[in-house]
């Protein structure tokens, strides 16, 4: 195992209704005059914004509201939301919704504080180094955002998808009630599941050895994935299916299964282009990509994904022939899938083959430069031509 640090300071407030306490706990945190940020609409229809607010009165808070976020969260919002916090005086920022809303929450709070263009910090041209504090109510169980001191956003113009990273966006607190995301459509429910899986796997393939409690660790989520999401896609008011994902999305993601190992991350890199070119769910593009991954550097070590195989999905080790073990591994994972009612190939994504060289042409820097198994652009083509003839 290597040594590490471990920084994770987000207050999680889990269960049933515990959105109510989010004035409390914004006062807490120092607001004064909050953005409440967030979606497209389910925030407004499902009556959680009128919720929110109220706490919010309750505590003596003042708040402006700015919805509109749309998934693959855009910069020119972003520049929208600056904007309002500087006119505002506002001096907290409250996402109240997904991954999108989060990130697009996070872009803010560092916008705010910086006099130069907010997309320096996602081009690699600047490091945040000051950002207001950024509170979270989380509405569906995915990206992981609510614990991860990520933001990813897409720039409207060329639709350039990219991230950032820096503690000062960490959120302060995360209110998960896993109630909240009973009115997720059966897709979003399943977009999100492959994300959490996603977020383990970039971490579960490691060149870093006796690294057993994180594997241990890595382990327990996949399973309990495995175990849950077909309920919550059947049963989508399943409090103990959805409670079990979600939590299990926010562990996947603050890097507690993740620390002391080296982590992967190019299916996360490829799939970014995807999203940023077709606009597609990213759990979508995830479940195109990783398997196809998967298959193609599986053999830099066979004994790996032959574990993850037993160990996750069930398999019989084939000690004779571990290969066909860790192949059988890949492929019950894509059929999991596909049962879950993730697309498997380019034509159920909506993406085409011919802009593959295109997608791995603008994979950013970043993530051929490192990894389980380092690749070459060339690399990118070949599994992303894999990932569009995927079948079952
Ligand atoms: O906008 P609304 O109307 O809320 O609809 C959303 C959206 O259409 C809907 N939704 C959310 N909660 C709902 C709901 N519909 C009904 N009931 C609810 N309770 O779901 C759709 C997807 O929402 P979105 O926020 O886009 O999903 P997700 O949480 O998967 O976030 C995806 C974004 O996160 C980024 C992705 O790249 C993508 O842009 N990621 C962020 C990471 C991070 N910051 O750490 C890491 C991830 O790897 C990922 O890259
Ligand atoms: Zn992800």
């Amino acid at each position: 195992m290597d040594s590490f640090n471990y920084f994770s300071p987000t207050e999680f407030v889990f269960g049933d209704g515990r959105e109510s306490e989010v004035g409390a706990l914004a006062k807490k945190y120092g607001a004064g005059r909050v953005l409440v940020h967030y979606g497209s609409g389910s925030a407004v229809k499902s009556g959680l914004i009128d919720r929110v607010t109220r706490s919010l009165d309750e505590a003596g808070l003042k708040y402006t509201l700015l919805g509109g976020v749309q998934p693959n969260p855009r910069d020119t919002l972003v520049y929208k939301g600056i904007e309002l916090c500087r006119k505002e005086n506002i001096d907290f920022i409250l996402a109240v919704g997904g991954g999108s809303v989060i990130d697009s929450s996070k872009a803010i709070a560092a916008g705010v504080c910086y006099d130069g263009d907010l997309w320096d910090f996602y081009c690699g041209k600047a490091q945040i180094q000051k950002a207001l504090p950024v509170g979270t109510v989380l509405t569906i169980a995915a990206s992981g955002s609510e614990g991860s001191s990520s933001s990813v956003i897409t720039k409207q113009d060329g639709m350039v998808k990219r991230g950032t990273h820096s503690d000062l966006i960490r959120p302060k607190f995360s209110v998960l009630d896993p109630r909240l995301t009973f009115t997720l459509p059966a897709y979003q429910t399943a977009c999100g599941a492959t994300d959490i899986m996603a977020h383990v796997f970039e971490r579960y393939f490691t060149n870093t050895k006796e690294v057993e409690i994180t594997d241990r660790l890595c382990e327990a989520v996949l399973i309990t994935m495995v175990k849950e999401t077909p309920i919550a896609v059947k049963q989508p008011g399943n409090y103990g299916a959805r409670a079990n994902i979600m939590w299990a999305g926010t562990i996947a993601h603050n890097d507690i299964v993740g620390v002391g190992r080296s982590q992967d991350w190019n299916s996360h890199g490829i799939e970014h282009e995807l999203s940023g070119l077709y606009d597609c769910a990213h759990g979508a593009g995830l479940a195109v990509v990783m398997p196809a991954w998967m298959q193609y550097v599986y053999k830099h070590d066979v004994m790996r994904f032959a574990q993850m195989a037993t160990r996750v999905f069930g398999c019989q080790m084939d000690f004779e022939n571990p290969e066909s073990t860790a192949l059988e591994g890949i492929h019950a994972f894509r059929k999991f899938l596909h049962g879950i009612g993730m697309p498997i190939n380019f034509a159920q994504l909506g993406a085409k083959e011919e802009d593959i060289p295109t997608l791995a042409g603008n994979m950013a820097e970043k993530y051929t430069t490192r990894g389980f198994v380092k690749l070459t652009r060339d690399d990118v083509r070949r599994i992303l031509t894999i990932a569009a003839h995927a079948e079952i």
